[in-house]
């Protein structure tokens, strides 16, 4: 009577052949397709193809599909009977000329790729921020930049208008509650941002805000303060909604001489120099006032803008006699 075969056995018959070793071999050391393996070991595509289809059914590889190519590498979680097996018969193949000879092509297969890459980019230089633009859309660095965000923040996109900048916001962070006093622009916000559970938009005003005390890690005035009678007033109840040590971010237009914006846009003031700004945000209990003027878009029309970033104080309690 013969004693039963073990698992092993089998797996002695997979790797008694020396194409699947030497493919072994390569697919550990680098992801590669079918064409890359024929190439660097100068092997027959169909051949590749027969010895790849016997490692794959024993899981000795694993492969994952990308558009019309099909990408091969040793399986990264072999059983303890196979990866024993397979240590030796590498250990054993290590200093094999063939082997160090695939080692090789394979770093050129790898390096060839690369080819492409520096060829198209030593040429397209001058055209690449237009097909950038035409590929992914003009602000599509600034949209990835947001994922820099603390995704535990709350924040107020307080005058939200028609909540574009909430809905950048909104898959960045915990929270964000978008404000704004105006019915009209708030019908199109919630239109924009029904689609986000994490969005509540409210109807009020920034010298009243709906919002309780100490509420938000950060505040937002985007395009905002220009239109407010009191900024002071504004600014304390701003402060009052964040918890300390919350951030306030004003991004609204440096000074400018476009005195029709108070006839078409109800605009109340023509920008904001950094000292007056400066004056308001510690008056309302701000402090670390950071003014930077943004670049400004060729394409645009308006006046040059402005981000200015300030850190809540919180007020020292009233002392009643
Ligand atoms: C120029 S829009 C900017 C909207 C938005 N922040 C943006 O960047 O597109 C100004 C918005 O502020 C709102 N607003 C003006 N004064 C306000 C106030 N005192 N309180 C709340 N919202 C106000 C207006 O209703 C309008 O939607």
């Amino acid at each position: 009577m013969t004693a039963p075969r073990l698992a092993i056995h089998d797996h002695m018959v997979e790797l008694a052949d020396t194409t699947r070793c030497r493919l072994l071999a390569a697919l550990e050391r680098q992801e590669l397709t079918v064409g890359e393996l024929a190439s660097a070991l100068q092997l027959p595509q169909s051949t590749v193809s027969r010895h790849l289809r016997i490692l794959a059914d024993q899981a000795w590889i694993s492969s994952r599909a990308e558009g019309a190519s099909r990408w091969y590498r040793r399986h990264p979680l072999l059983d303890t009977d196979m990866l024993g097996l397979w240590e030796l018969v590498r250990s054993a193949m290590a200093t094999s000329p063939g082997v160090l000879q695939d080692a090789a092509r394979i770093d050129a297969v790898v390096a060839a790729r690369r080819t492409g890459t520096q060829a198209f980019f030593a040429t397209a230089s001058a055209a690449w921020d237009a097909l950038r633009t035409e590929m992914f859309g003009a602000r599509a660095d600034l949209a990835a930049a947001l994922a820099l965000l603390d995704p535990a923040l709350v924040v107020g996109d307080l005058g939200c208008g028609t909540g574009v900048l909430s809905a950048a916001l909104a898959p960045h962070v915990a929270q964000v509650h978008a404000v704004d006093a105006s019915s009209a622009m708030l019908a199109a916000a919630s239109g924009r941002l029904a689609a986000f559970g994490n969005v509540t938009v409210t109807e009020g005003a920034l010298e009243a805000l709906p919002l309780p005390d100490a509420s938000l890690d950060v505040a937002v005035l985007m395009l905002v303060l220009h239109h407010v009678a009191d900024p002071v007033r504004a600014l304390r109840e701003v402060h009052r909604v964040l918890r300390p040590a919350g951030r306030l971010l004003v991004t609204d237009m440096r000074p400018h001489t476009h005195e029709r914006y108070r006839e078409t846009m109800g605009h109340v003031w023509l920008g904001f120099a950094p000292e007056a700004l400066g004056t308001w945000l510690r008056e309302a209990g701000f402090e670390g006032m950071h003014y930077v003027p943004l670049p400004v878009d060729p394409a645009a029309t308006g006046p040059a803008l402005f981000s200015c970033t300030a850190t809540m104080v919180p007020m020292p309690a009233l002392v009643v006699a």
